[in-house]
């Protein structure tokens, strides 16, 4: 049996359909149907576990993220921490993230804000950008299935690609870069920086103000990685002393963003609803069902998450 919090219950017509088609003899249940019986539970596919539900699933093999990043999984204090859990991977997914990644820097790079502006005082205003794509330098910090994507098309444009990893990598094109010392080297040549780093104890609070500030005057800031990356005070002090000119945000530590927070109605940042990546209910299923049957002949599940590297 697979149980599913993924999408909402309204999808479960459509989970199971989709897994009958790969796995016809795969029972498919809603994670809190009161007919589940836990016993026979032996996979799930989930998106921010309520805190102690995985640990109540007494066998239990599998865990699927239904997102790429795993924090929403690991958080929990009572995570059965030997089981493993499944990083979701998809075509439909990376694809989405380099739109995404390529949409904001075009937005930022053409100072589309200020194209909105002028609309908004119905005001006729010809400037041209600070510099052409081909002389912009984009920072990818992360160099995963969705950085290397994203790198690929905004290559594509013309712009320069600066790559930052964990480990060290060599990538066609990408200028790659890893560990503290590249950081800095990356920040210094970045007239974009775009994070898409896993949320990891190394990766919290990265970009602080410290760092930001180590960024070129006039820099912009895309992060659709995860939003605890960015020490969001520090990011809109450096906007507001014009030391960076704008930010675009589809992540952050507490989703949805609270109609509170100053970042809604700051005037050099956007703001997106984490809509940067998608995958739709067949793409998932496909993977998930692939990845199963794999688990039943006893072979290495794909995309796992390393306790040890924290993604
Ligand atoms: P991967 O695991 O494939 O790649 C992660 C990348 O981050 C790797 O290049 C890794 O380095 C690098 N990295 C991790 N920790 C560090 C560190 N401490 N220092 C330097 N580099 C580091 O993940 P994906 O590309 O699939 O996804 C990345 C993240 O994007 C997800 O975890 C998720 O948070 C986010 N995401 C957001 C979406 C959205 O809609 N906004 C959609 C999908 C993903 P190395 O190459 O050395 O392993
Ligand atoms: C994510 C995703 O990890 O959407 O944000 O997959």
């Amino acid at each position: 049996m697979l149980l599913v919090k993924s999408a909402g219950r309204e999808f479960m017509g459509q989970w199971k359909a989709e897994f009958g088609r790969h796995l016809p003899d795969l029972e498919v249940v809603w994670w809190d149907d009161p007919e589940a019986d836990l016993d026979r539970a032996r996979y799930v596919l989930v998106w921010q576990p309520v805190p102690g539900w995985l640990a109540r699933i007494p066998n239990l093999e599998v865990i699927f993220s239904s997102a790429a990043g795993v924090e929403h999984i690991v958080s929990d204090p009572q995570l059965p921490r030997h089981l493993p859990i499944v990083r979701q991977q998809s075509e439909e997914l990376a694809q989405t993230v380099g739109e995404y990644v390529t949409l904001a820097t075009l937005m930022l790079s053409r100072d589309q804000p200020r194209m909105a502006g002028a609309q908004a005082r119905v005001a006729w205003d010809y400037f041209e950008p600070p510099r052409a794509a081909v002389d912009t330098r984009v920072g990818l910090l992360g160099l995963g299935a969705m950085g290397q994507r994203a790198a690929a098309m905004l290559r594509g444009i013309g712009f320069k690609i600066l790559g930052w990893s964990r480990a060290p990598r060599t990538i066609d094109g990408i200028a790659c870069h890893h560990g503290p010392g590249g950081l800095d080297t990356v920040l210094a040549g970045s007239h974009i920086l775009v994070s898409l780093l896993p949320e990891t104890n190394e990766t919290r609070g990265l970009l602080d103000g410290r760092r930001l500030r180590q960024l070129p005057q006039g820099a912009c800031v895309i992060n659709a990685g995860r939003g605890s990356a960015v020490v969001l005070g520090d990011l809109a002090g450096a906007l507001d002393d014009s030391h960076l000119a704008y930010a675009m945000l589809d992540v952050f530590e507490t989703e949805p963003l609270p109609a509170d927070h100053p970042a809604w109605r700051h005037p050099r940042i956007i703001v997106t609803s984490h809509v940067a990546g998608y995958a739709t209910v067949p793409a998932k299923a496909a993977y998930v069902a692939d990845c199963i049957k794999r688990h039943r002949r006893g072979e290495p599940l794909p995309h796992l998450y390393d306790p040890i590297r924290g993604y």
